[in-house]
């Protein structure tokens, strides 16, 4: 379960996009700390700098200036691969628009990350049926993405960030393609793995139901955080 230790220590971040002679300054000077177990909702209008910080928490983008800390280990100046290597070891992430590959079932979608950390195709094949049996989406390993419901591809999309015990799962927008309903099933999935397993998940949303629901609540103002 979870135990109550930093995990993530963000020290005044900063992410400057460069597009030809203009600057954009999309996160200003973000400090914060995320612990292990945390479930969070991350808040902010269009714009706030959600999916800039969230990237950088999850190893997908660089920080202009300022220090990252990732479980007491200083990740700042690491190099594209190292954070490659570290996406795939550390992370889990959960997109609006699911990201499935289409060709792939379901089974093979969540093998997937196993395959890039070199597992053998049968631990990753056992692997990746548990957990698709805890997201109740073991009776239908071998249907492709387009033979499934969007709720039914997000879950499949949850047990592929599951799959490798990651530290923390990332979702950008989980419910954000999903009619409410459906939208509530993914999110009771989100609080169970949380509860029941300690998870550590930050979800960014535009959905007061669903950041209601989270323990913490953090919100973005043009690259600053102005309520946690
Ligand atoms: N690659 C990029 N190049 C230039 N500017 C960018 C880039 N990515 C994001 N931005 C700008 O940075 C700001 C923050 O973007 P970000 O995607 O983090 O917002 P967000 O809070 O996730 O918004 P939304 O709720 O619409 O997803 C925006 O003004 C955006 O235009
Ligand atoms: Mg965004």
């Amino acid at each position: 379960m979870s135990s109550l230790t930093n995990l993530i220590d963000l020290q005044n971040i900063t992410k400057v996009y460069q597009s030809g002679m203009s600057e954009f300054h999309a996160l200003k000077g973000i400090s914060f700390q995320l612990m292990r177990g945390e479930m969070l909702a991350l808040v902010g209008a269009s714009g706030s700098g959600k999916s800039t910080m969230m990237n950088i928490m999850g190893f997908l983008d660089h920080c202009s200036t300022g220090n990252y800390i990732f479980a007491g280990e200083n990740v700042s100046r690491l190099t594209d691969q190292e954070l490659a290597i570290t996406r795939n070891q550390k992370i889990g992430f959960v997109f609006q628009s699911f990201f499935l590959l289409p060709r792939l079932n379901a089974l093979q979608n969540v093998m997937l990350p196993l395959f890039y950390r070199e597992e053998s195709p049968a631990v990753a094949r056992t692997k990746a049926m548990t957990i698709l049996k805890k997201v109740a989406m073991d009776k239908f390993i071998d249907h492709k993405p387009n033979q499934l419901s969007g709720g039914q591809q997000q879950r499949v999309a949850i047990a592929r960030a599951l799959v490798g015990d990651p530290d923390v799962i990332f979702a950008d927008e989980p419910t954000g393609a999903l009619d409410s309903k459906t939208g509530e099933e993914v999110m009771n999935l989100f609080l169970r793995l949380n509860q029941e397993e300690g998870r550590t998940i930050v979800i960014v949303t535009h959905d007061k139901e669903v950041s209601q629901q989270c323990q913490r609540v953090v919100t973005l103002k043009d690259g600053l955080i102005v309520c946690d």
